[in-house]
Parts: C-alpha cells; structure tokens; sequence
C-alpha cells in the first residue's frame, strides 16, 4: 500500500453506480479492507437495505445488530451497531435485509442518518450503497467526500452508470438550487428522454442562464468541480479495458464532468469462492489477479491528483 495522505478530517468515501451485480460490495469492502491493514481506522456501513451482503464478504455470517436497530429507534446512536470485524482496525455497521429499502426510508431519518454518520469516529467512513437512483442513494453518494462509481463492461451496466451520474449532478444543482422558480427545469432534465428542449445538461444550463446568468455560474462551477472515479469490474478476457476511457469521455462531452478512470478488476473466480467461503477476497486470495488489480486501483484512488488514463491503466502489470 502507498503512504495515505493524513486528512485534516475523517474521510467519506461512497461507493455506488447504479445497477445491482457489478460488484459494488466486493469493491467497497476491498476498500475498507486495505485501508484498514494500512493502519487506518475503518467503519464500512452497508446502506445497502433490504439486499445487505457486506457482513457476508467480510466473514461475518449473522451480524447480531443492523442499521434497522437505529432507524427503528431500538438504540440511539449509530456506536452502539459497530462489529468488530476479522480485521483490525476495520468495524462494521451492517445493512438490514428484509426490513425496508432505502428509498422508502422517511426524509426526516435519512437526514438523522446522515447526521450520524458525519458524527463517527473513525479516519474512514466507506459507505457501501444499493442500486437504483433513489434520492437516499443519491443523498448518502453526494455527502461524501470521496465518490467511487463500480461499473461492468455491460451495456445495461453503461448505461445505469451513466443515468446514475446525470442523476447525481442533477439532484447536486437541484439541492444547491432550492428555489422552486427552477423545479420545473430539473424536473424536464431528469426526464430527458422525449423532451425536446432539455436532452444534455447544457441545455438545461443554458436554460437556466436565459432566467438568472449569475445563477447559472454558480451552477457551472458545481458540475465543474464535482469529482468522481470510475472502476470497471469483472473484465473478461475479450473486453476492452479502454471502455472506462470511452465512460469518461462521454460523461465530459455530454455532462461536462471530470471522471477519473481509476482502474480496472478483472473477472476472477476467487471471487466468489472467497464470498462462498466468508472469507474476505483480498485476506484470502492476497495475491489473485482480481486482488492485484484491487491495490493498483487503491493506489490510484490514493493518488488521484496523478492524471492517468485507461492506456496507462491497459500497460500497468498487475
Ligand atoms: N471481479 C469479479 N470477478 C468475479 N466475480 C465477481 C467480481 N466482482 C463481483 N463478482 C460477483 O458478483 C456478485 C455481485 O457482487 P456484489 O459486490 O454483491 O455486487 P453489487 O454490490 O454491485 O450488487 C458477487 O457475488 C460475486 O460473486
Ligand atoms: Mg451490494
């Protein structure tokens, strides 16, 4: 592992992208993992309700407390759901299966867990998110510091990712913008498709600047300094490790964002032996190519002042 940056404060980091299957958990629980073993305090959070996998791929087969417990008030505060994982330095809040998704939890407790969650203590919160395009989903993704997009070289997975980004920046200006003077513009944007006038972000941009110009620099410099990384998971063989380059040039031309293509993990067996096994990946299989690429892509993400790009990523050995 490369040296961490010390942060000035705790760091959020979430991980989501959409469509379900892609990988988000193996990658975020990879994540916690090596950042634990790098000697930083980890909590990783499944806010992933109604489909909680998390405990599974960190070897934890009946978590004895949920995040249900809390959002049923059956304890008061998100300390009281910390499990001591197999790995030092790294706890677990784990997700609750059958109780509710995330989209139907109430405004006034995801904002009570969003509270919460700023409040832990730990150098690293990683924040393991469901699919879907939800507002919770896209709450908890733009409270973090640090947003991490798992994709596979599916055209169904490339086009959620995409939906799931255009959805992020949209619901970013929109909360940026609580003036109900624009609702209706966001609202077009959001359903693109057959509207005529409102088919990128530009066009909306544009909108907006023909009603307030100083409104619309504002919110130029939000979709311009929005951040986020891309990882492609489960390559195969035959497919192009490039595509993360073809997402991010799209995602600049259509959306006017920067996405940093941050790496690539191939499709690997050991992966979901390890899960079979409740063992974690990259303890068990240290050394499997889907763990090897894992640490290339940590070091990006570590690192991700460095501009780089998928040729780069294409040349790198594992
Ligand atoms: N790199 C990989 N190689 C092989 N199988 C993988 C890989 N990543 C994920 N999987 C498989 O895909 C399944 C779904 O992964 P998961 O992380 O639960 O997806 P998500 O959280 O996006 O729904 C896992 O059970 C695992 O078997
Ligand atoms: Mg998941």
């Amino acid at each position: 592992m490369p040296l961490i940056p010390d942060y000035p404060k705790k760091q959020i980091w979430a991980v989501g992208g959409g469509k379900g299957g892609t990988g988000k958990t193996v990658v975020a629980a990879s994540i916690g993992i090596l950042l634990a073993k790098a000697g930083k305090r980890v909590i990783i959070i499944d806010a992933d309700l109604g489909g909680a996998n998390l405990h599974t791929c960190l070897g934890i087969r009946h978590p004895s407390t949920t995040i249900a417990d809390f959002l049923l008030k059956k304890v008061n505060s998100l300390n009281e759901l910390l499990l001591d994982t197999p790995i030092k330095n790294l706890r677990l809040i784990s997700g609750a299966n059958d109780f509710l998704t995330i989209a139907n939890i109430p405004f006034a407790q995801k904002q009570k867990l969003m509270r919460y969650i700023k409040n832990l203590d730990s150098d690293y919160v990683i924040l393991d998110l469901g699919a879907g395009t939800s507002f919770n989903v896209l709450d908890l993704f733009l409270m973090s510091d640090f947003n991490i997009l798992v994709a596979m070289p599916e055209p169904t997975s490339v086009e959620n990712v995409y939906r799931f980004i255009k959805s992020v920046i949209l619901r970013r200006l929109n909360n940026s913008l609580n003036n109900s003077r624009f609702q209706d513009i966001f609202r077009l944007a959001a359903e693109a498709r057959g509207n005529e006038s409102i088919k990128t972000l530009y066009d909306l941009l544009e909108r907006v600047e023909q009603m307030d110009s100083s409104i619309a620099s504002d919110l130029k410099k939000k979709v311009n300094t929005f951040s986020l990384k891309l990882i492609m998971n489960q390559i195969k063989e035959n497919d192009n490790i490039t595509l993360g380059s073809s997402i991010k040039d799209i995602t600049k031309k259509y959306l006017g964002v920067d996405l940093d293509y941050s790496g690539y993990i191939p499709y690997d067996e050991k992966v979901s032996e390890s899960i079979k096994m409740f063992k974690p990946l990259v303890i068990e299989y240290p050394n499997c190519s889907a763990s090897l690429c894992m640490n290339l892509t940590m070091k990006r993400l570590l690192n991700s002042s460095k501009p780089f790009n998928g040729e780069e990523i294409k040349n790198e050995k594992a």
